[in-house]
């Protein structure tokens, strides 16, 4: 297998390959992911919520991303590595430079970020400095206290709207990938369409470009609530290698997610 790298995603996407990526917190599980064909390996800040067992991402801080992004590439060979920017460390376009700085250094290949149009010079600045971005839309769970809870996103028409130029404007300002979570399946649908670059649904429906899971998710080991797009792929199997290869496989034939997995 060849490093995924962002040019790749890029061919994937004008090719219509299904990208699959999970999240991955540890070595070990890179290692293993790596060599089950998952092809992006996000260090999500959901570390914080089913490592670290906080009601939220929000208490998660670069370090605690630092750690856990350095972790994972030690096991990756492959994979892209994606580390997620935690609550707080791109309040500007300059605080998020140090930020994404720290997690390339401890070898992340792209960054993710949560928000819309606004946060389109922080995506310029990062790109034009080397930094690939992630950009994080629909339902953003470090908003989740503006949110009012983890809520499904863009079921109005003004809703849909804001999600749609948002996509746009983080496109145009660089961002090679877009991330859609908790969003009509319809929706997730136009935006992938409307878009040159990949885009990763999690809740968003069959026609993203590509998928990703919680790996606590995938392996029906997280003991809170069960979010409906979720599913445990560790049904019908006796390892975790076999789980993880059938997400990969499911992702790829367009299998999973299933209508009773979307919005
Ligand atoms: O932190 C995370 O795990 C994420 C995914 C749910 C997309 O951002
Ligand atoms: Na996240």
């Amino acid at each position: 297998p060849k490093a995924v790298t962002v040019p790749a995603l890029l061919a994937k996407r004008a090719a219509g390959d299904k990208i699959a990526m999970l999240t991955c917190y540890d070595a070990s599980f890179a290692s293993l992911m790596d060599r089950c064909g998952v092809e992006i390996l996000l260090i999500g800040d959901s570390l914080g919520m089913v490592c670290a067992g906080h009601d939220s991402t929000l208490p998660v801080t670069v370090a605690d991303m630092v750690y856990h992004t350095a972790s994972v590439a030690r096991g990756n060979k492959n994979a892209l590595v994606l580390a997620d920017m935690p609550f707080g460390s791109y309040g500007n376009p300059q605080q998020a430079y140090d930020s994404a700085v720290q997690l390339m250094r401890a070898g992340a290949h792209m960054v993710k970020i949560e928000g819309g149009a606004w946060l389109a010079d922080t995506v310029r600045l990062l790109v034009e400095r080397g930094i690939p971005v992630c950009a994080h839309i629909g339902l953003t769970p470090q908003f989740v206290h503006q949110l009012g809870g983890f809520k499904v996103q863009g079921k109005t028409g003004e809703g849909a709207e804001r999600l749609k130029n948002d996509a746009l404007a983080l496109q145009a300002a660089g961002a090679a990938v877009v991330l859609l979570e908790a969003v009509p399946a319809a929706l997730g649908r136009e935006v992938t369409e409307m878009l040159s670059v990949p885009t990763i649904g999690i809740g968003a429906g069959p026609d993203c470009s590509g998928q990703v899971l919680v790996m606590h998710d995938l392996l029906g080991v997280f003991p809170g609530r069960k979010a409906r797009f979720v599913r445990n792929f560790m049904d019908g199997q006796t390892s975790i290698d076999a789980a993880v290869m059938a997400y990969v496989a499911a992702v790829k034939d367009g299998s999973f997610p299933a209508p009773e997995h979307c919005f």
